[in-house]
Protein backbone atom coordinates (compact mmCIF):
# COMPACT_ATOMS: atom_id res chain seq x y z
CA UNK A 1 0.00 0.00 0.00
CA UNK A 2 0.87 3.38 -0.49
CA UNK A 3 2.15 5.85 2.23
CA UNK A 4 2.70 9.09 2.06
CA UNK A 5 4.30 10.71 5.06
CA UNK A 6 2.32 14.24 6.29
CA UNK A 7 3.20 16.52 8.65
CA UNK A 8 0.07 17.97 10.71
CA UNK A 9 0.48 21.45 12.06
CA UNK A 10 -3.31 22.12 13.49
CA UNK A 11 -1.70 25.56 15.22
CA UNK A 12 -4.26 27.48 17.12
CA UNK A 13 -7.95 28.07 17.80
CA UNK A 14 -10.48 26.01 15.41
CA UNK A 15 -7.34 24.83 12.98
CA UNK A 16 -7.12 22.30 15.36
CA UNK A 17 -10.78 21.65 14.80
CA UNK A 18 -10.93 21.58 11.21
CA UNK A 19 -7.61 19.56 10.96
CA UNK A 20 -9.44 16.75 13.08
CA UNK A 21 -11.83 17.16 10.24
CA UNK A 22 -9.16 17.03 7.15
CA UNK A 23 -7.37 13.97 8.69
CA UNK A 24 -10.98 11.91 9.30
CA UNK A 25 -11.76 12.58 5.65
CA UNK A 26 -8.25 11.76 4.76
CA UNK A 27 -8.06 8.13 6.76
CA UNK A 28 -11.67 7.09 4.60
CA UNK A 29 -10.64 8.39 1.46
CA UNK A 30 -6.96 5.89 2.05
CA UNK A 31 -9.28 2.91 3.07
CA UNK A 32 -11.23 3.29 0.20
CA UNK A 33 -8.35 4.14 -2.70
CA UNK A 34 -5.40 2.04 -1.57
CA UNK A 35 -3.37 4.69 0.68
CA UNK A 36 -2.32 5.53 3.93
CA UNK A 37 -1.36 8.69 5.41
CA UNK A 38 1.37 8.50 7.95
CA UNK A 39 0.91 11.44 9.86
CA UNK A 40 3.17 13.22 12.38
CA UNK A 41 1.89 15.95 14.32
CA UNK A 42 3.60 19.18 15.49
CA UNK A 43 2.37 21.25 18.19
CA UNK A 44 3.70 24.67 16.73
CA UNK A 45 1.44 27.24 17.46
CA UNK A 46 0.79 30.46 19.53
CA UNK A 47 0.90 28.34 22.78
CA UNK A 48 4.18 26.55 21.86
CA UNK A 49 5.52 30.22 21.55
CA UNK A 50 4.20 30.95 25.08
CA UNK A 51 6.31 28.17 26.15
CA UNK A 52 9.15 28.08 24.28
CA UNK A 53 9.76 31.78 22.57
CA UNK A 54 9.69 30.45 19.29
CA UNK A 55 6.81 29.62 16.86
CA UNK A 56 8.54 26.19 15.99
CA UNK A 57 11.75 24.95 17.09
CA UNK A 58 15.32 25.66 15.43
CA UNK A 59 15.41 23.07 13.53
CA UNK A 60 11.56 23.18 12.38
CA UNK A 61 12.26 23.34 9.00
CA UNK A 62 14.58 20.69 8.22
CA UNK A 63 12.35 18.44 10.45
CA UNK A 64 9.43 19.22 8.18
CA UNK A 65 12.20 18.88 4.53
CA UNK A 66 11.41 15.00 5.16
CA UNK A 67 7.95 14.76 4.56
CA UNK A 68 5.62 14.49 1.36
CA UNK A 69 3.51 17.62 2.42
CA UNK A 70 2.42 19.39 5.16
CA UNK A 71 -1.05 19.94 6.08
CA UNK A 72 -1.63 23.11 8.73
CA UNK A 73 -5.28 23.81 10.27
CA UNK A 74 -4.56 28.11 10.96
CA UNK A 75 -2.15 29.96 13.13
CA UNK A 76 -2.46 32.75 15.30
CA UNK A 77 -3.74 34.06 18.54
CA UNK A 78 -3.47 37.65 18.97
CA UNK A 79 -4.50 37.97 22.49
CA UNK A 80 -1.38 36.69 23.49
CA UNK A 81 0.71 36.93 20.48
CA UNK A 82 1.16 39.68 17.77
CA UNK A 83 0.13 38.26 14.41
CA UNK A 84 3.24 39.82 13.16
CA UNK A 85 5.02 37.07 15.31
CA UNK A 86 2.89 34.31 14.62
CA UNK A 87 2.97 34.52 10.95
CA UNK A 88 6.17 35.40 10.34
CA UNK A 89 7.38 33.04 13.04
CA UNK A 90 5.90 29.98 11.08
CA UNK A 91 4.18 30.31 7.85
CA UNK A 92 5.66 32.37 6.07
CA UNK A 93 9.24 31.07 6.79
CA UNK A 94 7.63 27.52 5.41
CA UNK A 95 6.46 29.06 2.04
CA UNK A 96 9.53 30.36 1.51
CA UNK A 97 12.02 27.84 2.37
CA UNK A 98 10.44 25.37 0.51
CA UNK A 99 10.09 27.58 -1.99
CA UNK A 100 6.02 27.43 -2.08
CA UNK A 101 5.88 30.45 -4.66
CA UNK A 102 2.39 29.45 -5.71
CA UNK A 103 -0.44 29.62 -3.78
CA UNK A 104 -3.80 28.23 -5.80
CA UNK A 105 -7.04 29.54 -4.53
CA UNK A 106 -10.16 27.99 -5.81
CA UNK A 107 -13.69 30.55 -5.60
CA UNK A 108 -16.79 28.88 -6.88
CA UNK A 109 -19.97 27.97 -5.02
CA UNK A 110 -21.01 24.65 -4.03
CA UNK A 111 -24.18 23.20 -4.63
CA UNK A 112 -26.65 24.53 -2.10
CA UNK A 113 -24.41 27.59 -1.14
CA UNK A 114 -25.69 31.14 -1.62
CA UNK A 115 -23.24 33.57 -2.09
CA UNK A 116 -23.95 37.40 -1.91
CA UNK A 117 -24.28 37.86 -5.45
CA UNK A 118 -26.72 37.28 -8.02
CA UNK A 119 -23.86 35.33 -9.88
CA UNK A 120 -23.75 32.00 -9.13
CA UNK A 121 -22.05 30.23 -12.29
CA UNK A 122 -18.30 31.32 -11.37
CA UNK A 123 -15.31 29.15 -11.16
CA UNK A 124 -11.74 31.35 -10.67
CA UNK A 125 -8.80 29.87 -9.92
CA UNK A 126 -6.47 32.54 -7.98
CA UNK A 127 -2.60 32.35 -8.23
CA UNK A 128 -1.19 34.27 -5.94
CA UNK A 129 2.55 34.72 -5.85
CA UNK A 130 3.70 33.42 -2.51
CA UNK A 131 7.70 34.19 -1.58
CA UNK A 132 8.25 38.01 -2.36
CA UNK A 133 6.52 40.85 -3.49
CA UNK A 134 5.13 42.86 -0.91
CA UNK A 135 5.34 40.17 1.93
CA UNK A 136 9.68 39.58 1.38
CA UNK A 137 9.92 41.36 4.50
CA UNK A 138 12.20 43.68 3.68
CA UNK A 139 12.46 46.94 5.43
CA UNK A 140 13.09 48.60 8.66
CA UNK A 141 12.37 51.36 11.20
CA UNK A 142 14.31 54.02 12.75
CA UNK A 143 13.82 56.66 15.30
CA UNK A 144 11.10 54.57 17.05
CA UNK A 145 8.64 56.90 19.17
CA UNK A 146 9.91 59.74 18.09
CA UNK A 147 8.18 62.57 15.69
CA UNK A 148 11.21 61.51 13.17
CA UNK A 149 10.01 58.01 13.04
CA UNK A 150 10.49 56.47 9.62
CA UNK A 151 9.39 52.55 8.83
CA UNK A 152 9.87 51.40 5.09
CA UNK A 153 8.36 48.33 3.81
CA UNK A 154 10.11 47.07 0.79
CA UNK A 155 7.74 45.20 -2.45
CA UNK A 156 10.72 42.99 -3.94
CA UNK A 157 10.20 41.71 -7.58
CA UNK A 158 12.55 39.64 -9.10
CA UNK A 159 12.76 38.82 -12.10
CA UNK A 160 13.11 34.72 -11.73
CA UNK A 161 9.91 35.20 -9.12
CA UNK A 162 7.76 37.20 -11.51
CA UNK A 163 8.74 35.18 -14.61
CA UNK A 164 7.96 31.55 -12.64
CA UNK A 165 4.69 32.58 -11.11
CA UNK A 166 3.40 33.80 -14.42
CA UNK A 167 4.42 30.45 -15.70
CA UNK A 168 2.44 29.00 -13.17
CA UNK A 169 -0.55 30.70 -14.10
CA UNK A 170 -0.50 30.54 -18.17
CA UNK A 171 -0.08 26.37 -17.46
CA UNK A 172 -2.92 26.69 -15.37
CA UNK A 173 -4.77 28.72 -17.35
CA UNK A 174 -3.88 25.93 -20.01
CA UNK A 175 -5.52 23.53 -18.11
CA UNK A 176 -8.67 25.09 -17.94
CA UNK A 177 -10.76 27.58 -20.22
CA UNK A 178 -8.04 28.92 -21.27
CA UNK A 179 -7.74 32.66 -20.13
CA UNK A 180 -5.15 34.41 -17.82
CA UNK A 181 -5.88 38.38 -16.23
CA UNK A 182 -3.04 39.59 -14.62
CA UNK A 183 -3.80 41.80 -12.14
CA UNK A 184 -1.27 44.76 -11.11
CA UNK A 185 -1.11 48.48 -10.31
CA UNK A 186 0.77 49.60 -12.87
CA UNK A 187 -0.75 52.76 -13.50
CA UNK A 188 0.38 54.03 -10.08
CA UNK A 189 3.15 51.81 -8.99
CA UNK A 190 5.45 52.58 -11.89
CA UNK A 191 8.51 50.08 -11.37
CA UNK A 192 7.58 46.71 -10.17
CA UNK A 193 4.44 46.51 -11.42
CA UNK A 194 5.16 47.85 -14.89
CA UNK A 195 8.26 45.50 -14.85
CA UNK A 196 5.25 42.71 -14.15
CA UNK A 197 3.19 44.26 -16.92
CA UNK A 198 6.26 43.34 -19.27
CA UNK A 199 6.81 40.33 -17.82
CA UNK A 200 3.37 38.65 -18.63
CA UNK A 201 3.50 39.86 -22.53
CA UNK A 202 6.80 38.18 -22.58
CA UNK A 203 5.95 34.74 -21.08
CA UNK A 204 2.81 35.15 -23.17
CA UNK A 205 4.64 34.37 -25.93
CA UNK A 206 5.32 30.97 -25.12
CA UNK A 207 1.24 30.41 -24.97
CA UNK A 208 -0.54 31.24 -27.70
CA UNK A 209 -3.30 29.29 -26.84
CA UNK A 210 -3.90 31.45 -23.70
CA UNK A 211 -5.69 34.85 -24.00
CA UNK A 212 -4.39 37.24 -21.69
CA UNK A 213 -5.81 40.30 -19.98
CA UNK A 214 -4.31 42.96 -17.68
CA UNK A 215 -6.14 44.68 -14.62
CA UNK A 216 -5.80 46.84 -12.25
CA UNK A 217 -6.44 45.46 -8.87
CA UNK A 218 -9.19 48.00 -7.93
CA UNK A 219 -10.74 47.01 -11.17
CA UNK A 220 -10.26 43.94 -10.73
CA UNK A 221 -11.96 43.85 -7.17
CA UNK A 222 -15.20 45.35 -9.25
CA UNK A 223 -14.90 42.71 -11.89
CA UNK A 224 -15.21 39.91 -9.17
CA UNK A 225 -18.62 41.31 -7.69
CA UNK A 226 -20.01 42.32 -10.69
CA UNK A 227 -19.07 39.82 -13.53
CA UNK A 228 -17.08 36.48 -11.44
CA UNK A 229 -18.44 34.18 -14.42
CA UNK A 230 -15.85 36.49 -16.92
CA UNK A 231 -13.17 35.14 -14.89
CA UNK A 232 -10.81 32.15 -15.25
CA UNK A 233 -6.92 31.75 -13.56
CA UNK A 234 -5.89 35.33 -11.92
CA UNK A 235 -2.39 35.85 -11.55
CA UNK A 236 -1.61 38.47 -9.24
CA UNK A 237 1.22 39.17 -6.37
CA UNK A 238 1.53 38.52 -2.96
CA UNK A 239 -0.76 41.39 -1.56
CA UNK A 240 -2.91 41.75 -4.19
CA UNK A 241 -3.64 38.05 -4.18
CA UNK A 242 -4.12 37.50 -0.74
CA UNK A 243 -6.78 40.26 -0.95
CA UNK A 244 -8.61 39.61 -3.76
CA UNK A 245 -9.05 35.66 -2.84
CA UNK A 246 -10.49 37.16 0.53
CA UNK A 247 -12.68 38.66 -1.51
CA UNK A 248 -13.15 35.50 -3.65
CA UNK A 249 -13.86 33.55 -0.50
CA UNK A 250 -16.58 36.05 0.43
CA UNK A 251 -18.10 35.60 -2.99
CA UNK A 252 -18.23 31.47 -2.60
CA UNK A 253 -19.81 32.03 0.83
CA UNK A 254 -17.52 32.99 3.05
CA UNK A 255 -13.73 31.70 4.41
CA UNK A 256 -15.76 28.67 5.72
CA UNK A 257 -15.12 27.65 1.85
CA UNK A 258 -12.12 28.54 1.10
CA UNK A 259 -9.17 26.63 0.49
CA UNK A 260 -5.77 27.22 -0.74
CA UNK A 261 -2.49 25.48 -1.83
CA UNK A 262 1.11 26.42 -1.17
CA UNK A 263 2.34 24.83 -4.11
CA UNK A 264 6.74 23.92 -4.80
CA UNK A 265 6.33 23.47 -8.37
CA UNK A 266 9.25 21.82 -8.80
CA UNK A 267 9.06 19.28 -5.80
CA UNK A 268 12.19 20.53 -4.39
CA UNK A 269 10.66 20.66 -1.20
CA UNK A 270 6.92 19.59 0.24
CA UNK A 271 4.09 21.50 -0.46
CA UNK A 272 1.89 22.83 1.94
CA UNK A 273 -2.07 22.82 2.33
CA UNK A 274 -4.66 25.14 4.58
CA UNK A 275 -7.57 26.59 4.69
CA UNK A 276 -7.86 30.39 3.73
CA UNK A 277 -9.42 31.32 7.45
CA UNK A 278 -7.41 31.78 10.67
CA UNK A 279 -7.52 30.33 14.17
CA UNK A 280 -11.09 32.53 14.69
CA UNK A 281 -10.78 32.93 18.12
CA UNK A 282 -14.16 34.18 18.04
CA UNK A 283 -15.77 30.99 17.83
CA UNK A 284 -12.69 28.26 18.52
CA UNK A 285 -13.91 25.52 21.02
CA UNK A 286 -17.28 25.69 20.07
CA UNK A 287 -17.80 22.67 17.30
CA UNK A 288 -19.57 25.37 14.78
CA UNK A 289 -16.21 26.23 12.78
CA UNK A 290 -17.14 25.15 9.37
CA UNK A 291 -14.58 22.55 7.99
CA UNK A 292 -15.32 22.64 4.62
CA UNK A 293 -12.45 24.91 3.84
CA UNK A 294 -10.01 22.53 5.44
CA UNK A 295 -11.47 19.29 3.66
CA UNK A 296 -11.00 20.94 0.11
CA UNK A 297 -7.76 21.59 1.37
CA UNK A 298 -7.12 18.20 1.64
CA UNK A 299 -8.43 17.71 -1.27
CA UNK A 300 -5.78 19.94 -3.18
CA UNK A 301 -3.30 17.76 -1.56
CA UNK A 302 -4.49 14.62 -2.85
CA UNK A 303 -4.65 15.49 -6.12
CA UNK A 304 -0.89 17.30 -5.80
CA UNK A 305 -0.07 13.68 -4.48
CA UNK A 306 -1.26 12.30 -7.14
CA UNK A 307 -4.25 10.62 -6.01
CA UNK A 308 -6.35 12.46 -8.25
CA UNK A 309 -9.51 9.95 -8.02
CA UNK A 310 -9.45 10.34 -4.38
CA UNK A 311 -9.15 13.97 -4.53
CA UNK A 312 -12.24 14.38 -7.06
CA UNK A 313 -14.16 11.32 -4.77
CA UNK A 314 -13.34 13.97 -1.62
CA UNK A 315 -14.72 16.90 -3.77
CA UNK A 316 -17.62 15.15 -4.88
CA UNK A 317 -18.25 14.22 -0.88
CA UNK A 318 -18.69 17.95 -0.31
CA UNK A 319 -21.05 18.41 -3.19
CA UNK A 320 -23.06 15.70 -2.15
CA UNK A 321 -23.18 17.18 1.44
CA UNK A 322 -23.70 20.82 1.03
CA UNK A 323 -26.54 19.84 -1.90
CA UNK A 324 -28.46 18.07 1.15
CA UNK A 325 -28.35 21.41 2.84
CA UNK A 326 -25.73 20.31 5.56
CA UNK A 327 -22.93 22.97 5.96
CA UNK A 328 -24.23 25.78 3.80
CA UNK A 329 -25.74 28.19 6.82
CA UNK A 330 -23.27 29.54 9.73
CA UNK A 331 -23.82 27.34 12.76
CA UNK A 332 -26.67 25.27 11.53
CA UNK A 333 -24.58 22.33 11.21
CA UNK A 334 -21.70 21.65 14.15
CA UNK A 335 -18.34 20.85 12.61
CA UNK A 336 -18.79 17.17 13.73
CA UNK A 337 -22.14 16.82 12.00
CA UNK A 338 -20.54 17.99 8.89
CA UNK A 339 -17.42 16.10 8.81
CA UNK A 340 -19.53 13.06 9.43
CA UNK A 341 -21.73 13.73 6.60
CA UNK A 342 -18.35 14.31 4.30
CA UNK A 343 -17.19 10.70 5.22
CA UNK A 344 -20.34 9.40 5.02
CA UNK A 345 -20.63 10.33 1.53
CA UNK A 346 -17.36 9.91 0.56
CA UNK A 347 -17.88 5.98 1.80
CA UNK A 348 -21.40 5.99 -0.27
CA UNK A 349 -19.57 6.91 -3.39
CA UNK A 350 -18.40 5.25 -6.28
CA UNK A 351 -15.72 2.79 -5.79
CA UNK A 352 -11.89 3.31 -6.98
N1 LIG B 1 -3.25 31.00 7.39
C1 LIG B 1 -3.44 31.29 8.66
O1 LIG B 1 -3.02 30.56 9.52
C2 LIG B 1 -4.20 32.53 9.00
C3 LIG B 1 -4.99 33.18 8.06
C4 LIG B 1 -5.73 34.30 8.45
C5 LIG B 1 -5.66 34.73 9.77
N2 LIG B 1 -4.85 34.08 10.65
C6 LIG B 1 -4.81 34.47 12.06
O2 LIG B 1 -6.01 34.03 12.70
C7 LIG B 1 -6.33 34.93 13.76
C8 LIG B 1 -7.75 35.44 13.59
O3 LIG B 1 -7.79 36.23 12.42
P1 LIG B 1 -9.10 36.87 11.82
O4 LIG B 1 -10.15 36.92 12.88
O5 LIG B 1 -8.70 38.11 11.13
O6 LIG B 1 -9.54 35.87 10.65
P2 LIG B 1 -10.32 34.48 10.75
O7 LIG B 1 -10.29 33.88 9.40
O8 LIG B 1 -9.77 33.67 11.84
O9 LIG B 1 -11.84 34.88 11.11
C9 LIG B 1 -12.57 35.89 10.41
C10 LIG B 1 -14.07 35.67 10.63
O10 LIG B 1 -14.49 34.53 9.85
C11 LIG B 1 -15.05 33.53 10.68
N3 LIG B 1 -14.55 32.23 10.22
C12 LIG B 1 -13.29 31.95 9.80
N4 LIG B 1 -13.20 30.66 9.49
C13 LIG B 1 -14.40 30.11 9.70
C14 LIG B 1 -14.92 28.79 9.55
N5 LIG B 1 -14.17 27.77 9.10
N6 LIG B 1 -16.21 28.56 9.87
C15 LIG B 1 -16.99 29.56 10.31
N7 LIG B 1 -16.55 30.84 10.46
C16 LIG B 1 -15.27 31.11 10.17
C17 LIG B 1 -14.55 33.84 12.09
O11 LIG B 1 -15.44 33.35 13.07
C18 LIG B 1 -14.43 35.35 12.07
O12 LIG B 1 -15.66 35.95 12.38
C19 LIG B 1 -5.28 36.02 13.70
O13 LIG B 1 -4.28 35.71 14.64
C20 LIG B 1 -4.73 35.94 12.30
O14 LIG B 1 -3.40 36.40 12.17
C21 LIG B 1 -4.15 33.00 10.30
Amino acid sequence: MKTYNLAVIPGDGIGVHVTDAAMEVLDVAGAKFGFEMAKTSFPWSCEYYLETGAMMPADGIETLRGFDAIYLGAVGWPETVPDSVSLHGLLLPIRKAFNQYANIRPHRLLPGIEGPLRATGFDILCIRENTEGEYSGAGGRVHQGRENEVATEVAIFTRAGVERILRFGFEQARARRGHLTSVTKSNAQKYSMVFWDEMTDLVAKDYPDVTVSHMHIDAMAAKMVMAPQDLDVIVASNLFGDILTDLGAAIQGGLGFAASANICPDRSGPSMFEPVHGSAPDIAGQNIANPIAAIWSAAQMLEHLGEAAASEAVMAALEATTRRGVGTRPGASSTDEITAAVKTALSAGPQA
